[in-house]
């Protein structure tokens, strides 16, 4: 469930009227009670037409909303004109404001205790039967919507979200300037990245056989801006990466992207605070947490298996591999004798009720995040210690660790614990998403705002496919420590960064961090990932010779935009706040792009395509 608020309580952006801008005198969605008596001019698309026996009636709609117009045929030539009038055609009417008789109200739309009785009805233009009706989106596939997403971004719930969207950037413009930030561009035509395997590469025509990358992020030029002595930088901006899809990923989003110089985290943190309280108070009339709360990565492991915890759920994680080391369940006892291990129980209240059925769907979703099985004890009585209990498992336990489990996860009678056992990431995976399965499937989730800051990310991650280190933020993120001596002899898995991310009702948010200003700590890092001097120099060579000529202490962080409307608007997937999104393929119905291109225009830029399982 998602809080209340949203687009239903934004407040109406259309109390003013148009002032002989154009061809109507006030927008349809704006018409009430207030304009009884007067004659109006409004434009707009036939949402629907109704023939009642002479009467016509006709829901005229625009950005603003709906309203009622009646034509009687009275009125000869508005007839013809209304009676000609199909779905979608685009119409202009003039008429009076009345109330509408007794009974007829609708109290769901803004206009709904009047209409307009028409005098004039012009059809601007006519339309073909559209390919879907507007209110009937939801039978035909997300496919049918994207090729004419012009029809339906018309539906008032697109129209709406688009008009929050430009609430919500202006609303951020606003507040960044008003604390002294400034708007400036950066290329989108850039270098690829190191590791650019999720770059999307643009081949230069003048430099035949090289390439610009569209950037994933403005990330180093935001930091050359702070070393230009900007200060106060922020952008809203296109950001590309090539990578899979999900709800909330397209290959083109906007970032909300800062940087600021002569700051810390705690500077950094202020900033974005006071943002979002003033984004979400002005927009929605929501007060979030002042502060946010704020939890080390690590603790967001253990408790919730995810560093992006959604806090409206009231379930956590339990550690229970010290009482299992030793059964002789191999399932269990491996796991909680191998360091890079976890043997973890969630125990869900109620959880007694679920069915066979259930809990092996449950056991096929952990499935999809690499879980092995799903054990799970029902606790019908726990006064008879075992005899009390039902399990698949409980045969192989001691009676010991059987307590154990049982007090730590503070199980009563009708809860149900079910238990991860493998390589800590995998737990982590499996029983986090589980925990936000169940909260949802049994109506656990707090319809709250819950922002939350996780602090204290490791520096690096290791991959054991590779062999080697990869930074969990990005290779210019200040560590916690910055003695050159201590970044290379500490164990580097240890090593803490001074990144944070913000996380909103378990949806990543933003992300961010310090950089590093120092030019030989910047060299210690590299060295971490592996990537020697000369290899630094000829992929980062402008930013180290940046560092050497006074670079200011910073740093910043960036926002997903897309996401931040998702959750302010109550859509469940980014491409509902985007007005012309690409598919999960990374492709745009509309257009059809990606498209072949001419002959002629590969050989200018000196390509010549290798054809899959062909000879060329
Ligand atoms: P990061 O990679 O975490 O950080 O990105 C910042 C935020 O951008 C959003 N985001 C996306 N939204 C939609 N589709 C995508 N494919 C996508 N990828 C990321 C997320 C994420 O939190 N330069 C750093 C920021 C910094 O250090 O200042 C960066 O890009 O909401
Ligand atoms: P098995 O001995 O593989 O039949 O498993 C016995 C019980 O343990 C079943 O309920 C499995 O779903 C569960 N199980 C197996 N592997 C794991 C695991 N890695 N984590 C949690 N439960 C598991």
């Amino acid at each position: 469930m998602r809080p209340s608020g949203g687009v239903l309580t934004m407040r109406n952006p259309f109390d003013h009227r148009l002032r002989n801008l154009d061809m109507r005198s006030h927008y349809c969605g704006e018409i009430c009670e207030d304009h009884l008596d007067h004659t109006v001019t409004l434009c707009g698309w036939v949402h629907r037409r109704r023939d009642h026996g002479g009467i016509i009636f006709i829901d005229l709609r625009d950005r603003a909303g709906l309203v009622q117009v009646v034509v009687d045929p009275d009125t000869e030539e508005a007839f013809a004109a209304a009676d000609r009038a199909r779905n979608e055609y685009v119409l202009r009417i003039t008429g009076r404001v009345r109330h509408r008789p007794d009974g007829t109200e609708n109290p769901d739309l803004h206009s709904g205790r009047v209409e307009v009785l028409a005098r004039e009805v012009e059809v601007l233009n006519t339309a073909k039967t559209p390919p879907f009706q507007l209110d009937e989106h939801e039978h035909v596939g997300e496919d049918v919507r994207l090729r004419h997403r012009y029809i339906d971004l018309r539906r008032p719930e697109m129209q709406q979200r688009l008009q929050l969207r430009a609430r919500v950037t202006s609303a951020i413009r606003r507040h960044l300037e008003d604390e002294g930030f400034l708007d400036i561009e950066t290329p989108m035509l850039t270098r690829a990245t190191p590791e650019g395997a999720r770059d999307y590469l643009v081949p230069s025509r003048t430099h035949t056989g090289r390439f610009f990358a569209l950037p994933q992020s403005p990330q180093l030029f935001k930091q050359l801006l702070m070393m230009a002595g900007f200060d106060r930088y922020y952008q809203i901006v296109r950001c590309f990466r090539d990578e899979d899809l999900r709800a909330d990923r397209q290959p083109e989003f906007t970032q909300l992207d800062m940087e600021a110089a002569f700051v810390d985290e705690e500077a950094v943190m202020g900033v974005t605070e006071r943002m979002l309280r003033h984004l979400f108070r002005a927009v929605l009339d929501v007060e979030l947490p002042d502060p946010f709360p704020r939890m080390p990565y690590a603790e967001a492991m253990h408790r919730f298996g995810s560093d992006k915890p959604d806090l409206r759920i009231p379930l956590e994680l339990v550690e229970v591999a010290d009482l299992v080391a030793d059964v002789d369940f191999k399932v269990f006892s491996g796991p909680a004798q191998d360091p890079r291990g976890r043997v973890a129980a969630l125990c869900v209240p109620g959880g007694g009720e679920l069915t066979r059925k259930q809990i092996d769907d449950y056991t096929d979703y952990v499935g999809r995040y690499g879980a092995k099985g799903l054990a799970y004890i029902k606790v019908n009585d726990p006064s008879k210690g075992v005899e009390g209990l039902q399990s698949p498992i409980v045969k192989f336990l001691t009676e010991t660790a059987v307590e154990g489990i049982l007090q730590r996860t503070g199980a009563s009678a009708g809860d149900l614990i079910f238990f991860g056992a493998d390589r800590a990431s995998v737990v982590n995976d499996a029983l986090g998403a589980l925990r936000v399965r169940i909260g949802h499937d049994l109506g656990m989730v707090d319809s709250a705002w819950r922002p939350l800051w996780v602090v204290d990310f490791p520096m690096f991650e290791y991959d054991e496919k590779d062999g080697r280190l990869y930074s969990l933020h990005h290779p210019f993120t200040a560590p916690q420590t910055t003695d050159p001596k201590a970044l290379r002899e500490q164990s580097a898995e240890q090593l803490l960064s001074r990144a944070y991310d913000v996380v909103l009702n378990g949806v990543e948010l933003g992300g961010g961090s310090v950089r590093i200003h120092d030019p030989a700590v910047q060299q210690a890092v590299f060295g971490l990932l592996g990537i020697d001097e000369t290899e630094a120099r000829s992929k980062f060579g402008f930013l180290l010779d940046a560092l050497d000529y006074g670079c200011p202490p910073h740093g910043g962080i960036a926002f997903g935009m897309d996401r931040l409307v998702m959750l302010m608007a109550g859509a469940n997937s980014i491409r509902e706040v985007m007005a012309f999104p690409k598919t999960q393929t990374a492709t745009c119905m509309l257009t059809e792009a990606p498209a072949e291109v001419g002959e002629a225009q590969l050989r200018e830029l000196g390509i010549r395509l290798r054809r899959v399982g062909g000879a060329e």
